[in-house]
């Protein structure tokens, strides 16, 4: 029987209620941050503390409105123009209520029938995906974030490519695949989930330009073969997550074909030069790949966690799983495109469709133009603004919206990766900004990504002179 606390928890008028005291809350945070008037990001609290404080909240009665507003203001506001720390969108807002409806109609999708709408929707996605990389007979389907969906891809590649059926039998041959030492991480692990090993992760190194080493590619893969390891894909990053660096996909590529390899292009970050006119020539060679992951939550604005798997060819979509499961469809080698289990590792899955659809629907295709370009834009305005101050070095020329630098007035050589690292510790202490460090070739940088289209030269002039305060006062 239904109880007076169920009728409450599900009461539409107290929805109402709260629900327009949220919007009118995130829109006070959304016309602040913005416009950058909200004096700075968040203080940093020891994880501790924060701990502490959330534990004692729980046993404290507090309205709802105000358990939001805290949460607001004890959380990292990403729309503020000083945020230039990880890749992470600011949300769109229409992005952000499509997924508030979702949230709320919680439609399974596993197969058509859990989401009607939202699952015709992912195909009309997936498609404008595949017809802007190029792709006459492309498909795929969308995913809980890059991670899972490099694993998916990998795992497709593993099906298409492995001369034995591990998916039904396990491993037969050592099983390897080619990648940069820059590849995001989560390569390396999907690469151990599936049963590679070490020794099955085959770094290719880069060169001075932080570009997988083309002319490398093919010793390193006799080398593999010699050892007895079966190459089943090489791996384009576009870009790498440290630099931002695009690699040479036209290279990767042919040397993939050459060698009967599965191409996969990790284009988490920076896939979405697709859509900039004046940026796609970055990710020239895409259309060769066999697969692709975009996240919409990086370079085109959607709330989290949201990831385009595109495959080239139909049916390699369609091959990764092959699972029964009659109490949801009856039979497993269809390919009914709107029974999205099973070609998702998940069997529920948010109703992630409509994040991209509702910007599409609301600003067109060129909102993700204006989105990529401008913070494309930004982040090589910057790395060009700090070769014109002395105090400052560049690890290299910005590629796309990821510039790594560090400050290096007066400071011994054998000091300044200590000094940047206090830099950016008080950085992450006052909260006027956030920026974030990396390692490359052994050396600690500070790293920025221009994630928001609102932060202009004014606000990195700011954190130039902040930087210099911070360090003048070591
Ligand atoms: C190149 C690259 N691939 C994959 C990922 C992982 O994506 P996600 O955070 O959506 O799981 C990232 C995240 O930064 C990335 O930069």
């Amino acid at each position: 029987m239904s109880t007076s606390l169920l009728h409450k928890a599900y009461d539409s008028r107290l929805f109402n209620e709260q629900g327009n005291d949220l919007v009118q809350q995130i829109s006070h945070y959304l016309a602040q941050n913005i416009s950058g008037e909200a004096p700075t990001m968040n203080a940093w609290v020891d994880p501790q503390e924060e701990y502490a404080f959330w534990k004692a909240y729980t046993n404290e009665n507090h309205p709802t409105p105000s358990f939001f507003e805290t949460v607001l203001k004890r959380s990292i506001h990403i729309h503020h123009p000083h945020c230039i720390g990880h890749q992470v969108a600011p949300t769109v807002p229409v992005s952000a209520l499509a997924t508030l409806l979702s949230a709320q109609l919680n439609n399974g999708m596993a197969v058509y029938e859990m989401g009607q709408a939202s699952s015709a929707i992912e195909r009309v996605v997936i498609e404008f995906f595949a017809e802007t990389i190029g792709w006459a007979n492309g498909d795929g389907f969308l995913t809980s974030g890059g991670t899972l969906a490099n694993l998916t891809a990998l795992l497709a590649a593993r099906k298409a490519k492995a001369s034995s059926d591990v998916w039904n039998e396990g491993h037969g041959r050592k099983l390897a695949i080619m990648v940069s030492e820059e590849a995001h991480y989560c390569v390396d692990r999907s690469a151990r989930i599936m049963g590679l090993g070490e020794a099955g992760i085959i770094k290719v190194p880069v060169g001075d330009d932080y570009k997988i080493r083309v002319d490398l590619l093919q010793q390193y893969y006799n080398k593999a073969t010699q050892d007895g390891f079966e190459v089943i894909s090489v791996i384009g990053s576009a870009p790498s997550t440290s630099t931002g660096i695009y690699d040479d996909l036209e290279g990767v590529s042919a040397f993939a074909k050459a060698n009967n390899l599965w191409f996969h292009v990790d284009g988490a970050h920076g896939g979405a030069a697709i859509f900039s006119k004046k940026y796609k020539h970055l990710v020239n060679g895409i259309a060769e790949a066999d697969s692709v992951i975009i996240d919409g939550h990086k370079m085109m604005g959607t709330s989290s966690i949201t990831t385009a798997v595109l495959f080239k060819n139909t049916a390699d979509s369609y091959a990764t799983f092959s699972q029964k499961a009659q109490y949801l469809w009856e039979q497993n080698d269809d390919p009914d495109w709107y029974n999205y289990a099973k070609r998702t590792f998940e069997c529920t899955k948010s109703m992630m469709s409509l994040r991209f659809y509702a910007i599409l629907n609301a600003y067109g295709v060129a909102f993700f133009d204006d989105f990529v370009t401008t913070l494309y834009d930004s982040g090589r305005t910057f790395s060009e603004v700090l070769k014109q101050h002395p105090d400052f070095e560049i690890a290299l020329e910005a590629q796309s919206n990821i510039v790594c630098f560090r400050y290096t007035a007066g400071i011994s050589k054998a000091k300044i990766q200590e000094v940047n690292k206090t830099i950016r510790k008080q950085l992450l202490e006052e909260g006027e900004f956030y920026i974030v460090s990396t390692v490359l070739k052994g050396e600690m940088w500070l790293r920025t990504t221009f994630m928001n289209p609102f932060t202009t030269e004014a606000h990195t002039q700011k954190l130039i002179e902040k930087i210099r305060t911070i360090a003048k006062k070591l």
